[in-house]
């Protein structure tokens, strides 16, 4: 059976963002932002941390960004339609498997990237993150992806400070402490770069871990005692 109803316009604009995304139209990923910025953070990263960085680069697309990062240290680069070297989404899981580690993380798909939180975290001790994320606001929230925003941040249209601090629990799941060290703002997306530490969770919550010490939740006592 045809369906005759007529296309709206934010659904005939999304099927033109989706032909030049599969087109790797400079456009809609946006190179010469992200060269800028890899540049900055990195070199202030690196003033401190004289190291030849380990970098994962997750949706590397055509190699734009990898050839830059090459500059930096050793890449891993997985893209799944341009350099078929494996999916992101099922690769990030067999490295933390692994116990692989890395100083750089490039998390850059066109679609929202929420599914890689919180477990991301376990693949870096201390380094940088950098994320893009599709702006909720400016997107077709559909009622799959509205379920989805919610699930991850507690709001079908979660706005940039509330994403950002979600980030930044996503980090404690796994004691990362995550902060926001630089953002750009391209068209409908954002791409923050955060420096992430790991803690120790005594520490961090300046919490000794004695049973004297544990804060049980109320709900929790009359069960635990
Ligand atoms: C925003 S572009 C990446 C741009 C790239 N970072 C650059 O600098 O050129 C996202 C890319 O993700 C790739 N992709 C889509 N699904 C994927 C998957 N499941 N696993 C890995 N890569 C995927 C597509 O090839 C697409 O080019």
């Amino acid at each position: 059976m045809s369906n005759n109803k007529p296309k709206t316009y934010r659904a005939l604009r999304h099927d033109v963002v989706r032909k030049k995304q599969l087109e790797n139209a400079d456009e809609v990923h946006h190179p010469n932002d992200k060269t800028k910025q890899v540049k900055r953070v990195i070199l202030n990263f690196n003033e401190t941390n004289k190291i030849d960085l380990k970098i994962l680069e997750l949706f590397a697309g055509q190699g734009n960004l990898t050839n830059l990062y090459r500059n930096y240290g050793d890449v891993t680069a997985y893209d799944k339609k341009h350099l078929k070297t494996g999916d992101s989404f099922l690769e990030y899981h067999r490295l933390i498997s692994d116990r692989k580690k890395f100083n750089v993380i490039d998390l850059d798909p066109y679609g929202f990237p929420n599914r890689f939180f919180p477990d991301i975290f376990l693949l870096i001790d201390r380094g940088l993150l950098f994320v893009t994320m599709p702006k909720p606001y400016v997107n077709i929230l559909n009622g799959i992806t509205q379920t989805h925003l919610i699930s991850y941040y507690g709001t079908h249209n979660p706005n940039k400070d509330e994403i950002i601090e979600k980030i930044g629990l996503f980090g404690l799941c796994h004691w990362r402490k995550i902060e926001l060290i630089d953002e750009i703002d391209c068209k409908s997306i954002w791409r923050f770069a955060f420096l992430v530490e790991k803690v120790k969770a005594t520490e961090y919550t300046g919490v000794r871990n004695n049973a004297k010490n544990l804060f049980i939740p109320p709900s929790l006592q009359q069960k635990l005692f």
